[in-house]
């Protein structure tokens, strides 16, 4: 018996004088106890739904949490598609080459240790794939060093192969490519002013110039206004930018390896440059572009580049790249020797004494 009919079948003051009353109390006890009853009933399936509620949300819970997951991995995925996909464009346009030298040599050592067969199998396989693999890891720094992250929209960037993303984006807006870099194009005019002075060269001996990623040609649009070269070579990755370079500057976009000027002659050049690229790739790169420029340079021509020296890395600067640079772990530095070894002292005269004066940019002469 529950608590509300105990208190109502207790004998109340007039219980025991009358017995009509008596009666029809004990009826209204007994209703009352009924409807107790079915309430007590009502309340259990009540809890029984309750639980069953709970129990469904636990589930529902458990789906969302599932779906987030698996939200997020795609977006993960998806980064890496767009990555995918922008490696593609290794194969359209101005195409890319792989570096002749180190993949012959790759390739005789493979002949040397397999089988005939196994390495035609191999090679025709890579040929298949236009040698993807192989340009997937040669280019995994460049990569690296183009991903961001949106902390606003919360999802990974991916600049790398970032050209024909810009150019469309400009279109969208109605907007010519020197208005959307318009930033760009002015630091580059007031930086080039400042650090190459009138007596480095001879503007009238310019024929031809020579640019490692040139992008959105900011560097390039400088020195055809200011040299009027006849001849402009260009090597850039995003073979996008080398599409565009070429159709909209002019200039002769190379099939670029990403480390050499394999289809620049010996001292054919007046000016080399590199202008904010050097940075985005592995040293031995940016080393070995630097001894480009020393080969293809003619006796009295120039090359203008800005690196990031590892000399100039304090513990402050060394803590900010761990700090800022999360989760990208990959830092273009290189250092001065290996500068100092592409131009030595005997065949090349240091131009800007200082390059930490002069926005980390260098030039060298040719005696
Ligand atoms: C910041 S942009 C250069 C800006 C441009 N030089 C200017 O004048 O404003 C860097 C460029 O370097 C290119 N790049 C990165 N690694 C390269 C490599 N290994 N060889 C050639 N170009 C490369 C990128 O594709 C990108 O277009």
């Amino acid at each position: 018996m529950g608590f509300i009919s105990r208190f109502f079948a207790g004998s109340g003051p007039r219980a025991a004088s009358n017995r009509t009353s008596s009666q029809s109390q004990s009826q209204s006890v007994a209703n009352l106890q009924m409807k107790v009853e079915r309430l007590e009933t009502a309340n259990q399936k009540y809890r029984e739904r309750l639980a069953e509620r709970i129990e469904l949300n636990n589930k529902l819970k458990g789906i969302v949490d599932t779906q987030k997951s698996e939200i997020n991995a795609m977006r993960i995925n998806s980064r890496k598609d767009l990555t995918l996909e922008r490696i593609d464009t290794f194969f359209t346009g101005t195409k890319l080459r792989l570096p002749e030298e180190a993949y012959q040599r790759f390739i005789a050592k493979c002949e040397d240790n397999a089988t005939p067969d196994k390495v035609e199998n191999f090679r025709a396989e890579m040929e298949k794939s236009q040698h993807r693999a192989f340009y997937e890891q040669l280019f995994s720094v460049e990569m690296d060093m183009a991903q961001g992250f949106d902390f606003t929209g919360l999802r990974p960037i991916v600049t790398f192969q970032r050209g024909e993303t810009d150019i469309a984006y400009a279109a969208s807006k109605g907007m010519s490519l020197d208005e959307l870099k318009a930033n760009h194009i002015q630091i580059t005019i007031e930086r080039f002013d400042q650090i190459i002075k009138k007596n480095f060269i001879n503007p009238k001996r310019v024929n031809a110039v020579c640019e490692i990623g040139a992008a959105w040609g900011a560097a390039t649009r400088y020195m055809l206004n200011r040299y009027k070269p006849q001849d402009y070579h260009v090597y850039e990755i995003d073979t996008g930018w080398a599409q565009w370079l070429k159709d909209n500057l002019g200039v002769d976009s190379k099939q670029c390896d990403g480390e050499s000027l394999s289809e620049t002659e010996d001292e054919s050049m007046d000016i080399c440059v590199a202008s904010s690229c050097l940075y985005f790739m592995p040293f031995v790169k940016q080393w070995n572009y630097l001894t480009e420029f020393a080969r293809v340079l003619k006796p009295g021509g120039v090359a203008v580049f800005n690196v990031n020296l590892i000399e100039n890395t304090s513990v402050r600067t060394l803590k900010g790249l761990l700090a800022n640079y999360f989760p990208r772990r990959s830092f273009g530095y290189i250092p001065q020797h290996c500068v100092d070894t592409a131009f030595p002292e005997e065949q090349f005269e240091k131009l800007v004494k200082d390059p930490s004066k002069g926005f980390g940019y260098q030039v060298y002469r040719k005696r």
